[in-house]
């Protein structure tokens, strides 16, 4: 059951903040990282497929596995948790929506001015910088070229080792620290700086929910958690507050 104390705060507050991770779209049938067996990096290794060095390495390789998630996203549908979220924009003065996932399926479920703090995997960019706004809209079976320079075009995600945006980055801390309810959704809360912004709410004062079926490292840290599936708790929390 939701606590009584969460929709209240709900309620009154005047700036909503989510960040939500993979688990989110584990119900529209997209593959975690780290959940054991069918996570992705049960079955890959990160250090060879998601950082510069690798792409350095192989690009071709690289490129086929984005391309495999890629496709592999464009089937999935939004499910009732990003619908719920979508929902919830318009039920509070102000919603924050930062995501770690780079499947585009909140924008797909119609949240609006999503913040995605790793990037879009159905965006490319110049892997030599030549022009960061420009995105190569390729999705060719082997490493296009940057149209400008011509050096190879990589996905427009962030890797392990790169920065998160600039734009993102503060937006998603300033919200943190501004939000009088902050909500952690599917997600294990290992990877920083993402994994920080839940912290940051909690010392300024929000009320900080974790949703997420099993517990994490960071869940003694919340004011609540919520051991369900996302799909489960966001409908019935959009109901409750709804009514
Ligand atoms: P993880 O795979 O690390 O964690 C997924 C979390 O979702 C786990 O804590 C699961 O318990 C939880 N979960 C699974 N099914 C769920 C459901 N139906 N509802 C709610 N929660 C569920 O994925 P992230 O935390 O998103 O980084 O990983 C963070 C980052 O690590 C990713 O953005 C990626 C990865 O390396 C980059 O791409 C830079």
């Amino acid at each position: 059951m939701l606590p009584e104390s969460l929709l209240v705060r709900l309620r009154d507050a005047r700036h909503v903040c989510v960040l939500t991770g993979a688990g989110v779209s584990a119900e529209s049938g997209v593959p975690t990282f780290r959940d054991a067996q069918q996570g992705l990096w049960a079955q890959y290794d990160p250090m060879e497929l998601a950082t510069p060095e690798a792409f350095q390495r192989d690009p071709e390789l690289v490129w086929r596995w984005y391309r495999w998630r890629r496709e592999l996203v464009s089937k999935a549908e939004p499910n009732a948790g990003h619908r719920a979220l979508a929902e919830l924009q318009d039920l509070v003065p102000r919603l924050t929506l930062v995501t770690q996932n780079v499947d585009g399926l909140h924008q797909r479920a119609g949240s609006r001015d999503v913040i995605e703090f790793h990037g879009n995997i159905f965006s490319n960019r110049c892997f030599a910088r030549c022009n960061d706004d420009r995105l190569v809209d390729r999705d060719d079976a082997t490493v296009p070229a940057c149209p400008d320079c011509g050096a190879p075009a990589r996905p427009g995600v962030v890797w392990f080792g790169e920065g998160i945006p600039e734009v993102a980055l503060n937006a998603s801390f300033a919200a943190a620290a501004d939000c009088d309810v902050f909500l952690s959704v599917g997600t294990s809360s290992i990877v920083y700086p993402a994994a920080g912004l839940g912290t940051i709410a909690h010392e300024s004062g929000a009320m900080t929910v974790e949703v997420n079926p099993n517990p994490t490292e960071q869940s003694g840290g919340f004011t609540s958690t919520l051991r369900d599936n996302a799909a489960v708790i966001l409908p019935k929390l959009i109901e409750l507050l709804a009514h």
